[in-house]
Protein backbone atom coordinates (compact mmCIF):
# COMPACT_ATOMS: atom_id res chain seq x y z
CA UNK A 1 0.00 0.00 0.00
CA UNK A 2 1.17 3.72 -1.17
CA UNK A 3 2.17 6.33 1.62
CA UNK A 4 -0.89 8.17 1.15
CA UNK A 5 -2.82 5.07 -0.59
CA UNK A 6 -4.43 5.08 -3.83
CA UNK A 7 -3.09 8.95 -5.09
CA UNK A 8 -6.22 11.38 -5.88
CA UNK A 9 -6.37 14.85 -7.26
CA UNK A 10 -7.42 15.78 -2.84
CA UNK A 11 -4.19 13.80 -2.23
CA UNK A 12 -2.04 16.05 -4.52
CA UNK A 13 -3.69 19.16 -2.95
CA UNK A 14 -2.85 18.30 0.46
CA UNK A 15 0.81 18.14 -0.23
CA UNK A 16 0.83 21.39 -1.79
CA UNK A 17 1.55 19.82 -5.07
CA UNK A 18 -1.43 21.80 -7.03
CA UNK A 19 -2.92 24.38 -5.82
CA UNK A 20 -5.49 26.59 -7.44
CA UNK A 21 -7.14 23.68 -9.37
CA UNK A 22 -9.32 25.03 -12.12
CA UNK A 23 -7.97 27.63 -13.96
CA UNK A 24 -4.55 29.07 -13.32
CA UNK A 25 -5.77 32.45 -13.16
CA UNK A 26 -7.47 31.75 -9.78
CA UNK A 27 -4.31 31.33 -7.76
CA UNK A 28 -3.45 34.48 -9.87
CA UNK A 29 -4.25 37.24 -7.53
CA UNK A 30 -3.72 35.05 -3.87
CA UNK A 31 -0.45 34.97 -5.49
CA UNK A 32 0.50 38.40 -6.18
CA UNK A 33 -1.30 39.75 -2.74
CA UNK A 34 1.13 36.96 -0.80
CA UNK A 35 4.44 38.08 -2.66
CA UNK A 36 4.24 41.57 -2.75
CA UNK A 37 3.90 41.88 0.92
CA UNK A 38 7.47 42.14 1.43
CA UNK A 39 8.78 44.14 -1.19
CA UNK A 40 6.28 47.55 -0.86
CA UNK A 41 8.34 50.03 -3.05
CA UNK A 42 7.45 53.77 -2.66
CA UNK A 43 4.49 55.53 -4.86
CA UNK A 44 5.75 55.53 -8.05
CA UNK A 45 8.43 52.91 -7.62
CA UNK A 46 8.14 50.45 -11.24
CA UNK A 47 6.50 47.16 -10.50
CA UNK A 48 8.56 44.42 -12.34
CA UNK A 49 5.97 41.89 -13.60
CA UNK A 50 6.94 38.58 -13.52
CA UNK A 51 5.31 35.72 -15.58
CA UNK A 52 5.40 32.16 -14.43
CA UNK A 53 4.06 29.04 -14.71
CA UNK A 54 4.11 27.66 -10.85
CA UNK A 55 3.85 24.21 -11.36
CA UNK A 56 7.56 23.23 -11.36
CA UNK A 57 8.71 22.53 -8.10
CA UNK A 58 11.96 23.09 -6.89
CA UNK A 59 11.89 25.85 -9.68
CA UNK A 60 8.75 27.75 -9.07
CA UNK A 61 5.47 25.94 -7.03
CA UNK A 62 2.59 26.95 -4.31
CA UNK A 63 3.44 26.39 -1.03
CA UNK A 64 1.31 27.43 2.67
CA UNK A 65 3.69 29.67 4.48
CA UNK A 66 2.27 30.83 7.34
CA UNK A 67 -1.25 30.01 5.95
CA UNK A 68 -0.72 32.16 3.53
CA UNK A 69 -0.57 30.54 -0.61
CA UNK A 70 2.68 31.93 -1.43
CA UNK A 71 4.84 30.99 -4.80
CA UNK A 72 8.37 30.11 -4.17
CA UNK A 73 11.14 28.12 -5.91
CA UNK A 74 14.69 29.32 -7.00
CA UNK A 75 12.99 31.27 -10.10
CA UNK A 76 11.50 32.96 -7.27
CA UNK A 77 14.52 34.09 -5.74
CA UNK A 78 16.05 35.28 -8.57
CA UNK A 79 13.69 37.22 -9.65
CA UNK A 80 13.37 39.12 -6.03
CA UNK A 81 17.38 39.91 -6.77
CA UNK A 82 16.66 41.13 -9.79
CA UNK A 83 13.59 43.49 -8.41
CA UNK A 84 15.17 44.33 -5.75
CA UNK A 85 18.54 45.57 -8.04
CA UNK A 86 16.61 47.62 -10.08
CA UNK A 87 14.45 48.77 -6.49
CA UNK A 88 11.83 47.75 -8.61
CA UNK A 89 8.35 46.16 -6.67
CA UNK A 90 7.73 42.67 -8.02
CA UNK A 91 4.31 41.16 -8.47
CA UNK A 92 3.83 37.36 -9.70
CA UNK A 93 1.56 36.12 -12.59
CA UNK A 94 1.04 32.39 -12.09
CA UNK A 95 0.22 31.52 -16.07
CA UNK A 96 0.03 28.30 -18.17
CA UNK A 97 3.08 27.79 -19.72
CA UNK A 98 2.87 27.82 -22.79
CA UNK A 99 1.02 31.21 -22.62
CA UNK A 100 4.17 32.99 -21.07
CA UNK A 101 5.62 34.04 -24.03
CA UNK A 102 2.93 35.80 -25.66
CA UNK A 103 2.14 37.49 -21.95
CA UNK A 104 5.93 38.36 -22.60
CA UNK A 105 5.64 39.65 -26.64
CA UNK A 106 1.91 41.71 -25.96
CA UNK A 107 3.67 43.48 -22.57
CA UNK A 108 1.52 41.84 -19.94
CA UNK A 109 4.31 40.85 -18.45
CA UNK A 110 8.12 41.87 -18.37
CA UNK A 111 9.78 38.81 -17.92
CA UNK A 112 9.53 35.41 -17.82
CA UNK A 113 11.41 32.98 -15.19
CA UNK A 114 9.90 29.49 -15.52
CA UNK A 115 12.88 26.56 -15.82
CA UNK A 116 12.80 27.93 -19.30
CA UNK A 117 15.22 26.40 -21.99
CA UNK A 118 16.13 28.31 -24.69
CA UNK A 119 15.37 27.31 -28.35
CA UNK A 120 16.14 29.11 -31.89
CA UNK A 121 12.40 29.70 -32.05
CA UNK A 122 11.87 30.94 -28.57
CA UNK A 123 15.49 33.19 -29.20
CA UNK A 124 13.65 34.34 -32.20
CA UNK A 125 10.36 35.68 -30.55
CA UNK A 126 11.75 36.98 -27.50
CA UNK A 127 14.81 38.37 -25.61
CA UNK A 128 16.97 35.34 -23.93
CA UNK A 129 19.35 35.98 -20.71
CA UNK A 130 22.66 34.42 -20.18
CA UNK A 131 22.32 30.60 -19.06
CA UNK A 132 21.46 31.13 -15.20
CA UNK A 133 21.25 27.33 -14.42
CA UNK A 134 21.82 23.89 -15.71
CA UNK A 135 19.69 20.14 -15.18
CA UNK A 136 19.86 17.36 -17.40
CA UNK A 137 15.72 15.25 -18.62
CA UNK A 138 14.59 12.34 -16.90
CA UNK A 139 11.68 9.87 -17.90
CA UNK A 140 9.61 9.69 -15.21
CA UNK A 141 7.52 5.99 -15.02
CA UNK A 142 4.88 3.60 -12.30
CA UNK A 143 7.97 1.61 -9.99
CA UNK A 144 6.76 -1.82 -12.00
CA UNK A 145 8.04 -0.15 -15.37
CA UNK A 146 11.29 1.29 -14.22
CA UNK A 147 13.30 -1.74 -16.02
CA UNK A 148 11.03 -1.55 -18.94
CA UNK A 149 11.50 2.10 -20.24
CA UNK A 150 14.77 2.17 -19.20
CA UNK A 151 16.36 3.78 -22.34
CA UNK A 152 14.87 5.97 -24.78
CA UNK A 153 14.60 3.33 -27.36
CA UNK A 154 11.66 1.30 -24.99
CA UNK A 155 9.94 4.25 -25.41
CA UNK A 156 8.57 4.10 -28.97
CA UNK A 157 5.23 3.69 -29.30
CA UNK A 158 4.62 4.44 -25.13
CA UNK A 159 2.06 6.98 -24.13
CA UNK A 160 3.91 9.72 -23.20
CA UNK A 161 2.51 13.11 -20.98
CA UNK A 162 4.34 15.90 -21.65
CA UNK A 163 3.87 19.89 -20.63
CA UNK A 164 2.06 21.93 -23.57
CA UNK A 165 4.45 23.65 -25.25
CA UNK A 166 7.33 22.39 -23.43
CA UNK A 167 10.89 21.41 -24.70
CA UNK A 168 10.01 18.00 -23.18
CA UNK A 169 6.37 18.06 -25.88
CA UNK A 170 9.10 18.22 -28.76
CA UNK A 171 11.48 15.71 -27.88
CA UNK A 172 8.38 13.38 -27.30
CA UNK A 173 7.36 14.43 -30.60
CA UNK A 174 10.46 12.66 -32.10
CA UNK A 175 9.93 9.66 -30.69
CA UNK A 176 8.37 7.04 -32.87
CA UNK A 177 5.08 6.30 -32.56
CA UNK A 178 4.71 7.48 -29.42
CA UNK A 179 1.10 9.03 -28.54
CA UNK A 180 1.31 12.08 -26.49
CA UNK A 181 -0.54 14.05 -23.83
CA UNK A 182 -0.20 17.40 -23.57
CA UNK A 183 -1.13 19.12 -20.44
CA UNK A 184 -0.83 22.50 -18.95
CA UNK A 185 0.31 21.32 -15.74
CA UNK A 186 3.24 18.68 -13.88
CA UNK A 187 0.49 17.67 -11.79
CA UNK A 188 -1.48 16.65 -14.22
CA UNK A 189 0.36 14.74 -16.08
CA UNK A 190 1.96 12.75 -12.76
CA UNK A 191 -1.89 11.60 -12.14
CA UNK A 192 -2.28 10.32 -15.83
CA UNK A 193 0.73 8.60 -14.76
CA UNK A 194 -0.64 7.09 -11.44
CA UNK A 195 -4.13 6.37 -12.81
CA UNK A 196 -2.44 4.66 -15.52
CA UNK A 197 -3.50 7.06 -18.29
CA UNK A 198 0.03 7.72 -19.91
CA UNK A 199 3.08 5.19 -19.39
CA UNK A 200 5.47 7.53 -19.03
CA UNK A 201 6.57 11.43 -18.57
CA UNK A 202 9.74 13.60 -19.82
CA UNK A 203 10.20 16.27 -17.57
CA UNK A 204 13.41 17.99 -15.80
CA UNK A 205 15.42 16.33 -13.91
CA UNK A 206 15.17 18.18 -10.13
CA UNK A 207 11.08 18.42 -11.01
CA UNK A 208 11.08 14.59 -11.76
CA UNK A 209 13.25 14.12 -8.35
CA UNK A 210 10.70 16.10 -6.58
CA UNK A 211 7.59 14.65 -7.71
CA UNK A 212 8.98 11.19 -7.48
CA UNK A 213 9.75 12.43 -3.52
CA UNK A 214 6.36 13.26 -2.82
CA UNK A 215 4.10 10.82 -4.89
CA UNK A 216 4.59 7.23 -3.99
CA UNK A 217 4.97 4.80 -6.69
CA UNK A 218 6.83 6.95 -9.62
CA UNK A 219 10.44 6.58 -10.10
CA UNK A 220 13.12 8.16 -12.73
CA UNK A 221 14.69 5.91 -14.88
CA UNK A 222 17.64 5.55 -16.76
CA UNK A 223 16.86 6.58 -19.74
CA UNK A 224 18.18 10.04 -20.76
CA UNK A 225 16.42 12.25 -23.55
CA UNK A 226 18.13 13.94 -25.87
CA UNK A 227 18.57 18.34 -25.12
CA UNK A 228 20.46 20.58 -27.59
CA UNK A 229 20.85 23.40 -24.59
CA UNK A 230 20.21 22.07 -21.27
CA UNK A 231 20.49 25.52 -19.83
CA UNK A 232 17.75 27.82 -18.61
CA UNK A 233 17.46 31.27 -19.25
CA UNK A 234 15.27 34.78 -18.75
CA UNK A 235 13.15 35.82 -21.17
CA UNK A 236 12.43 39.32 -22.04
CA UNK A 237 10.73 41.45 -24.43
CA UNK A 238 11.89 41.00 -28.16
CA UNK A 239 14.43 44.12 -28.12
CA UNK A 240 14.13 45.66 -24.73
CA UNK A 241 18.30 45.23 -24.57
CA UNK A 242 17.53 47.49 -21.15
CA UNK A 243 15.97 45.14 -19.25
CA UNK A 244 18.13 42.23 -20.11
CA UNK A 245 21.30 43.85 -19.58
CA UNK A 246 20.09 44.28 -15.67
CA UNK A 247 18.72 40.69 -15.75
CA UNK A 248 22.05 39.46 -16.77
CA UNK A 249 24.12 42.06 -14.25
CA UNK A 250 22.26 40.34 -11.80
CA UNK A 251 22.46 37.04 -12.85
CA UNK A 252 26.38 37.21 -12.87
CA UNK A 253 26.21 38.96 -9.72
CA UNK A 254 24.73 35.85 -8.17
CA UNK A 255 26.46 33.46 -9.91
CA UNK A 256 29.69 34.98 -8.22
CA UNK A 257 28.13 35.07 -5.22
CA UNK A 258 27.40 31.22 -5.23
CA UNK A 259 23.78 32.22 -4.63
CA UNK A 260 22.36 30.40 -7.60
CA UNK A 261 23.47 27.14 -5.87
CA UNK A 262 22.02 28.15 -2.58
CA UNK A 263 18.46 29.02 -3.71
CA UNK A 264 18.30 25.63 -5.55
CA UNK A 265 19.45 23.88 -2.03
CA UNK A 266 17.25 25.47 0.14
CA UNK A 267 14.50 25.30 -2.46
CA UNK A 268 14.26 21.83 -3.32
CA UNK A 269 14.33 21.43 0.55
CA UNK A 270 11.21 23.37 0.84
CA UNK A 271 9.78 21.66 -1.96
CA UNK A 272 10.13 18.47 0.18
CA UNK A 273 9.03 19.88 3.12
CA UNK A 274 5.08 19.19 4.55
N1 LIG B 1 12.35 23.56 -19.68
C1 LIG B 1 11.15 23.26 -20.38
C2 LIG B 1 10.88 24.26 -21.47
O1 LIG B 1 11.41 25.32 -21.48
C3 LIG B 1 9.93 23.17 -19.48
C4 LIG B 1 9.69 24.36 -18.63
C5 LIG B 1 8.36 24.28 -17.90
N2 LIG B 1 8.29 25.28 -16.91
C6 LIG B 1 7.29 25.38 -15.99
N3 LIG B 1 7.40 26.30 -15.09
N4 LIG B 1 6.29 24.56 -16.01
O2 LIG B 1 10.13 23.99 -22.34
Amino acid sequence: MNKWGKLSLGMLLAVGLITGCGSNNNADTAATDSNNSTNSGAAGATTLILGTSADFPPYEFHKMIDGKDTIVGFDIDIAKEIAADMGATLEIKDLPFDSLLNELSSGRVDMVISGLSPTPERAEAVGLSDIYYKAEQAVVVREADKDKYATMESLVGAKIGVQTGSIQEEIAKDIEGAQLTSLGKISEIVLQLNSNRVDASIMEGPVAESFVKNVDGLVITDAKPPVEDDGYVIGVKKDNTELLDKVNATLDRLESEGKIDEFVAAASELAESE
